[in-house]
């Protein structure tokens, strides 16, 4: 049997990672299923050229066809544009891909790396302010927005389950609940209140080992900068989570070594947590270590440990090397370069 990968690389520098992420996966050789990809469309350029930003063909051959996926990332207008809406978002809705699974770690202090970063953020994948449910009305006092933060029982915990299970497996055990339920006590309280249940859930006790701390979403970014250490595995609603995720990169030296993937029951999607990066798009720059390392965490999802342990420790004796790196972490290579020098250790 093969192994199906949807490839949607969107727009910007999307389309020059993700292609070091395919040719990284094809180097596995038979410590994969044979991999075939099948190249899906989706993104800002994809609207601009059909007036949809996700075809119904995309969503359709991923569900039916694919056994998992790689996304790059979308170039979103930051203003309204009507008929436009982000397609990743849209995606981990439709494809119900509620857990996103950001690990961040350092692996070499010598590349810009706070030596003690080694943490995962969760986050809920699904709702929060994302559900993009926005409304302008205009009063006697000019303009006035709102939008709606919908946090549920249901998807609450069942990202908190994930995040328990994720703790649990770790060797620290330790779960951060982060909120900010002391100013939204409805919302984040809900959440946080559903998260400290699960391991009530369980009968069997199997969360015993996992402590659990708590920290409002402020002070936890303060904290992460101060004393990185004391994070472990992070669970949090989906705004929060994705604030923390790219803030942990910082500690790690650069948004282009932090992966990601986009969980559900049914399927996986691997993703870097970077955008489309307008700044150094087209100059052959960009780095590509978040997309293989994506790719490793959707190998080992699906089982494949041998395959995505060996795209892992390829990435991070390139780091560890540090003599082909990217401009973002103070190299002077290209993204060619850096994918060749991992091909190389694999
Ligand atoms: P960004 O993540 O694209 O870039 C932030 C900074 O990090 C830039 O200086 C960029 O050059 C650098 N950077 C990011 N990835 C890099 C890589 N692989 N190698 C080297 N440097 C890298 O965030 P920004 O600029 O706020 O957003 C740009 C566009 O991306 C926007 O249209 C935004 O909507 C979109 N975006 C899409 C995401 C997605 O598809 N999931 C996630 C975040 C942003
Ligand atoms: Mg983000």
């Amino acid at each position: 049997k093969s192994l199906k990968i949807g490839i949607i690389p969107a727009d910007g520098i999307g389309k020059e990672v993700i292609p070091a992420a395919k040719a990284a996966i094809e180097a596995l050789g038979s410590d994969i299923p044979q991999p075939e990809f099948i190249d899906l469309l989706a993104g800002w350029e994809t609207f601009t050229k059909t007036g949809v930003a996700l075809p119904q063909e995309t969503i359709d051959v991923l569900r039916n066809e694919c056994d998992c996926a790689l996304f790059g990332s979308v170039s979103s207008p930051s203003k309204k544009v009507v008929g436009y809406s982000s397609p990743i978002v849209a995606l981990r809705k439709e494809l119900d891909l509620y857990a996103n699974i950001r690990p961040v770690f350092s692996v070499s202090p010598e590349a810009g790396q706070k030596s003690t970063v080694d943490l995962v953020v969760v986050r809920e994948n699904t709702e929060c302010l994302y559900v993009k449910q926005e409304q302008q009305i205009q009063t006697e006092n000019g303009k006035e927005a709102r939008a709606t933060r919908l946090i549920t029982e249901r998807a609450s915990k069942r990202i908190g389950q994930i995040a328990f299970e994720i703790a649990n497996a770790r060797s620290r055990k330790h779960l951060t609940i982060i909120h900010k339920s002391n100013v939204l006590s409805i919302t984040d309280g809900l959440f946080r209140e559903t998260v400290r249940k699960v391991p009530s859930l369980s009968a069997d006790g199997k969360y015993d080992g996992v402590t659990v701390m708590e920290q409002l979403v402020d002070s936890a970014v303060y904290r992460l900068f101060r004393e990185p250490e004391i994070f472990d595995v992070m669970v949090a609603p989906n705004l929060y989570g994705d604030i923390l995720s790219d803030a942990a990169a910082a500690l790690v030296g650069s948004l282009g070594l932090v992966p990601s993937i986009n969980a559900g029951d049914n399927f996986v999607m691997g993703e870097p947590v970077h955008g489309s990066a307008p700044d150094i798009v087209g100059k052959g720059i960009s780095n590509p270590l978040a997309s293989i390392r994506s790719a490793a965490l959707m190998l080992r999802h699906l089982g494949y440990t041998k395959g995505a342990d060996r795209l892992d420790v390829a990435v991070d004796q390139v780091v560890r090397e540090a003599t082909t790196l990217t401009p973002d972490l103070n190299g002077k290579s290209t993204t060619q370069e850096v994918l060749t020098a991992v091909l190389a250790r694999l």
